[in-house]
């Protein structure tokens, strides 16, 4: 499954950003992380061009969840896109890629009063409050910062889970985030917002799943959000003027995944949102989205050097590899799928079925099962798809293993943007004393 600029060169070897993927691998090292930097920034494009086509008034916010580094703020920034932040450490990320403050989201259902304060500092464009102790704290901060227009949104629970084939309205409110819809809370929290001085809420914001593959959970989140606009217009002539869809956009892990055209998911959130304001009769906000996985996923390669080969005869060929659930929790996580080719043998003919596991001491610690592969050898270049979204930015130490190195590529060219960590970073944290030394005397 080659995707973006992943190509197969005339030395049978994987290409990416038209580098080598086995001399990326040479010069620095494995576990590597590649990202395609021409396909983060077409994914980029083709999100803001699909929905600025059908409505002006919209921004596409990056969820630095999915990955966030300075480089990566930098490409975002010039991208036009704006940016999700859900922590101090995202947001001060942000803060030293100097990316604009007003194109700033920040997230998060549990924010402090320090990073709170830090993000009306640097003046972040919103808040999206989640609930009603952040309401209280941000309160206090508008008397201390009363020169600081604080614009919020609301962070609403609409009842709608959608998992890619997965989509259920349970109408639930059992969930932790945001003001439930149901049981009033979201009434309650506009009321509440409107009487505090110092801020100025926009509108409304919901997050309804991740990797969904239709088009029908955005719509029935389009009905909801208005018809939830028209309410609080009737009973506090509160305009809406901006409405948050959040992101969910599904990808491609697999060769059967099936997402939908980026253009037919935005067509149908925003036509919808269009049709519910004239049939309720509010005015028509801005509409925007906040894709990670779909601008990030795709264009990352997770490159790994093949180790141990362990055959059982007629059960399993268990292939390791030099990195595993340290770099890569979403298969032990949440059963995630993947893809792989040999990247030294990227057009060989498939010859066996093995399984690829990890380098932690877990059974658990699986990143492929059962995949048709050339004849598999120790020092062999495996190259695992779609690693962008969720894979740096979930990696762990665990074992002690050091996080790997990330490398953009585009035109031939690779960068090292985040250098691989040292056994030394691994201890950087650790405060300890030097053992105090022993002065043995002849009398002891
Ligand atoms: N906006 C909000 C408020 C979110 O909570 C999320 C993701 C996004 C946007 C971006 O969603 P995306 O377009 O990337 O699906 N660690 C999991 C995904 C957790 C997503 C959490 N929220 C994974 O590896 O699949």
């Amino acid at each position: 499954m080659l995707l973006g600029t992943c190509r197969v060169n005339k030395l049978n070897h994987l290409e990416i950003g038209g580098c080598d993927a086995v001399e990326l691998a040479k010069e620095f090292g494995t576990p590597l992380y590649v990202m395609d930097e021409n396909l983060i920034r077409e994914n980029c494009r083709t999100y803001l061009n699909s929905i600025r086509s059908l409505h002006e008034n919209t921004d596409v916010i990056y969820a630095g969840k999915a990955f966030l580094t300075i480089e990566m703020c930098r490409i975002i920034e010039e991208e036009g896109l704006c940016l999700d932040v859900v922590s101090g450490g995202e947001l001060y990320t942000a803060i030293k890629a100097q990316f604009p403050a007003k194109r700033i989201y920040f997230h998060g259902n549990n924010k402090s009063y320090d990073e709170l304060k830090m993000a009306i500092e640097y003046g972040v464009g919103r808040i999206v409050v989640d609930n009603f102790y952040e309401l209280e704290l941000i309160s206090d901060l508008s008397k201390k910062y009363p020169a600081k227009n604080i614009k919020v949104l609301l962070r609403l629970t609409p009842g709608i889970e959608a998992h890619t084939h997965d989509y259920i309205k349970t109408g639930q409110l059992d969930s932790k985030f945001g003001f439930g819809m149901e049981n009033g809370q979201a009434l309650l929290a506009v009321e509440s917002a409107l009487s505090i001085k110092g801020l100025k809420l926009m509108g409304f914001h919901c997050h309804i799943g991740s990797q969904i593959f239709e088009e029908e959970p955005f719509k029935d989140a389009a009905q909801i959000m208005v018809k939830f606009a028209k309410t609080v217009n009737d009973k506090y002539g509160f305009n809406t003027r901006e409405i948050d869809f959040g992101g969910g956009f599904g990808i491609k892990y697999l060769e059967t995944d099936r997402p939908l055209p980026v253009k037919e998911y935005i067509h149908a959130l925003v036509t919808s949102v269009k049709k519910c304001c004239q049939n309720y009769d509010v005015p028509l906000p801005k509409i925007s989205i906040e894709p990670g996985r779909a601008i990030i996923g795709e264009a990352g390669t997770t490159l790994y050097t093949v180790g141990a080969i362990k055959n059982i005869p007629g059960i399993r060929k268990y292939v390791s590899v030099d990195g595993g659930m340290s770099d890569n929790i979403r298969p032990a996580l949440y059963g995630a799928k993947y893809t792989a080719l040999i990247a030294n043998k990227a057009a060989s003919p498939k010859e066996e079925r093995v399984s690829i596991a990890g380098k932690c001491c877990e059974s658990g610690d699986m990143l492929i099962w059962d995949i048709d592969l050339p004849k598999i050898d120790p020092g062999d270049i495996l190259a695992v798809f779609c690693t962008g979204a969720y894979h740096y930015s979930m990696a762990s130490n665990y074992n002690m293993l050091p996080k790997p190195a990330v490398v953009f590529v585009k035109n031939n060219t690779a960068r090292l943007v985040v250098r691989r960590q040292t056994y030394e970073d691994l201890l950087s944290n650790e405060v300890y004393l030097p053992p105090a030394k022993k002065v043995y005397t002849a009398s002891m």
